[in-house]
């Protein structure tokens, strides 16, 4: 199995360079070696939740011939999302993309974090109750849970402010259930790894590009641009669920390592190896 993740494409008329990057990262996922069985994006589809915005960015997941994933970020309008990805996934809650992904090894849960009129999200009683539900049903499966807020405290003051209201008993709700192998999320725009429960909590960057924060000045939210990351999530009966990160910017390429020895004709950097 193979799911990658994209994040934040934030969508936006005036700010073309948006498009074109989540245009490339699109291209890539088609480029890669395996193809994907699913693709996940988690949140800030658009920036302003425009009815325009949301045209560029469904005709941009067009060449995408597998099933496409979707969550609602801060930036995205709910009902927008619900009216054009509503169908998506299986026992859906009723007012939010909240459903269940159950016809891959790894099952996926969608969750829907936004609080409409805000830059942090939550995660309600009612929405917590579904969860708890869905992850009853299924203790034998490993499952892969994925929102726009991560539940974690980035120690980044300006992040932190916007962050996810009902991480304590999202927390504990995971660690009743450990068949929760991974929890991702976007939002933050990094790579973010840290433990969540009994889990392992991961959050991909935009495809725009990747913030690498200045900790000297944890009070401020100055910013590194790096080239953008998607994770692809894979699992296989030997290895079970691993997540690797993947550079968006330049095209996958392969060389061969047939079990013994590098095939002849390496590029010279690998030679080196
Ligand atoms: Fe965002």
């Amino acid at each position: 199995m193979l799911v990658v993740q994209l994040s934040d494409p934030h969508i936006d008329a005036l700010r073309p360079e948006k498009a074109a990057a989540f245009a490339r990262a699109v291209g890539h996922v088609l480029e890669l070696p395996l193809r994907p069985d699913a693709v996940l994006i988690t949140g800030d589809c658009t920036d302003h939740g425009l009815r325009s915005e949301y045209d560029t960015f469904q005709a941009l997941l067009a060449p995408l011939d597998m099933p496409v994933y979707v969550v609602p970020g801060n930036h995205d309008d709910r009902a927008a999302l619900l009216s054009r990805f509503g169908h998506l996934g299986t026992q859906a809650l009723p007012g939010f993309l909240h459903y269940v992904v159950d016809d891959l090894p790894v099952r996926l849960i969608g969750l829907d974090t936004q609080r409409p009129g805000h830059g942090g999200g939550e995660l309600c009683g009612r929405r917590l109750e579904w969860l708890d539900a869905r992850l009853d049903e299924a203790r034998d499966r490993p499952t892969l849970l994925f929102m726009h807020h991560p539940p974690l405290v980035s120690g980044l003051d300006v992040m932190d402010a916007i962050g996810l209201e009902g991480s304590a008993r999202l927390c504990d709700l995971v660690l009743r259930h450990p068949h929760v192998a991974r929890v991702v999320a976007g939002h933050v725009h990094m790579a973010l790894t840290t433990g969540f429960g009994s889990s392992t909590l991961m959050t991909c960057p935009g495809t725009d590009a990747t913030f690498q924060p200045d900790l000297s000045h944890p009070h401020q939210l100055i910013l590194q641009y790096q080239p953008p990351l998607a994770l692809l999530h894979t699992w296989s009966q030997p290895t079970g669920l691993l997540s690797f990160t993947h550079f968006l910017e330049s095209p996958p390429w392969v060389m061969l390592h047939d079990g013994q020895q590098w095939a002849p004709n390496d590029p010279p950097a690998a030679q080196a190896h």
